[in-house]
């Protein structure tokens, strides 16, 4: 059974992290990507975003490149936005039926993961979610040892 990296990425750091994971374990890739733009400015972004999160709103996306829900393994990549998972994450999360399915889940982020591992576990209903891999960067710097990426990874591979 093939498994799926799908992630969302504003500015980089986990569209880079879902590339390298899915080179690793030989798995489809597909981005999660929103119908209208954020914007650029990192205040009105910061703004927006927290009024998106405290409402629960979930933007439009883009019908993913594959079908998600064919897959029995998906390992599921966000950054940390006002301390859990983006809105599109959100969304995507709500567009398929996880029963059954065994979830990977990674954000990346500069401070910590907030309480994204817990609101996955709400979101994913009815998937096994696996403990989330944190990875801290700095910048574009990713700070978080490559040996803990590796180790996580060989648990997704058995
Ligand atoms: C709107 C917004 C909210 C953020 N909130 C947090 C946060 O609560 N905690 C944190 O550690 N980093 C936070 N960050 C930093 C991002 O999680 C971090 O830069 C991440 O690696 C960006 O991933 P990307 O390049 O794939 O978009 C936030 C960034 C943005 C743009």
């Amino acid at each position: 059974m093939k498994r799926l990296v799908v992630y969302y990425s504003f500015s980089g750091n986990t569209r880079a992290m879902a590339k390298r994971i899915a080179r690793a374990l030989r798995a489809d890739i597909a981005e999660i990507r929103t119908i209208k733009t954020y914007p650029d400015d990192l205040d009105v972004l910061l703004g927006l975003a927290k009024r998106e999160i405290e409402s629960g709103y979930m933007p439009q996306i883009v019908p993913l490149s594959v079908d998600a829900s064919k897959y029995d393994v998906i390992v599921l990549g966000t950054p940390i936005w006002w301390n859990s998972f983006s809105p599109a994450v959100k969304k995507f999360a709500s567009s398929i039926s996880w029963k059954g399915k065994t979830v990977y889940p990674f954000s990346t982020n500069d401070k910590g993961a907030g309480h994204a591992q817990s609101d996955f576990k709400k979101a994913l209903r009815g998937a096994t979610v696996a403990p989330l891999l944190n990875l801290k960067f700095d910048e574009k710097t990713l700070l978080t040892p490559l040996s803990e990426i590796n180790e996580w990874l060989l648990g997704i591979s058995k």
